[in-house]
């Protein structure tokens, strides 16, 4: 998966997942780490949000900031948006899994609009798959999640380094 090109600065990416209290939190919680330590945190702006409205203005699932914690990333800043049509003003808008992807692109406008993509599009590993929904599980799939995120984040900061060192 290309990144697509930027319409301004910063490149504006939006994570989403159903709750935005676990997955997308973490994947942007991790993100935004990851590109100030390459240095391209003026560059680049990460939110997040969820499909689904039940968590709105809370914080994060305890148990996704615990791991958080537990990896040395600051999780307290996250308070639960509800993802609308007006986040389609970023450069990209990243998917946790299939049913998030065909929840994002109904709010859209109709035909591909080439900014929406799954998350694992740009895993090395298991490309395009979901990321597994930890909430109704164990403190494993929390672990599992912040596995797939830092792997896959580490993929699309360095896209994003190339693509940004190129432009105009
Ligand atoms: P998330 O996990 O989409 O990764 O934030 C969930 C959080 C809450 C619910 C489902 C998934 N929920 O049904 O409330």
């Amino acid at each position: 998966m290309d990144l697509p090109a930027p319409t301004g600065s910063p490149y504006r990416i939006a994570i989403v997942c159903l709750g935005n209290i676990c997955r997308s939190p973490m994947a942007a919680v991790v993100l935004t780490e990851l590109l100030d330590r390459a240095g391209l945190s003026d560059e680049v702006e990460v939110a997040s949000a969820g499909t689904g409205d039940w968590h709105v203005g809370s914080p994060m699932d305890p148990r996704a900031a615990a791991t958080l914690l537990a990896g040395d990333y600051d999780p307290t800043g996250h308070r639960a948006r509800q993802f609308d049509a007006g986040w389609f003003d970023h450069d990209l808008i990243l998917a946790m899994d299939a049913d998030n992807y065909r929840n994002i692109t109904a709010l859209g406008p109709p035909g591909p609009s080439g900014r929406v993509a799954m998350f694992r599009d740009f895993d090395p590993i298991d490309a395009g798959t979901d990321v597994p929904d930890p909430y109704y599980g164990g403190e494993d799939g929390f672990d599992n999640v912040l596995e797939i995120v830092e792997r896959t984040s580490r993929a699309i900061v360095t896209d994003l380094g190339k693509a940004l060192s190129t432009e105009g």
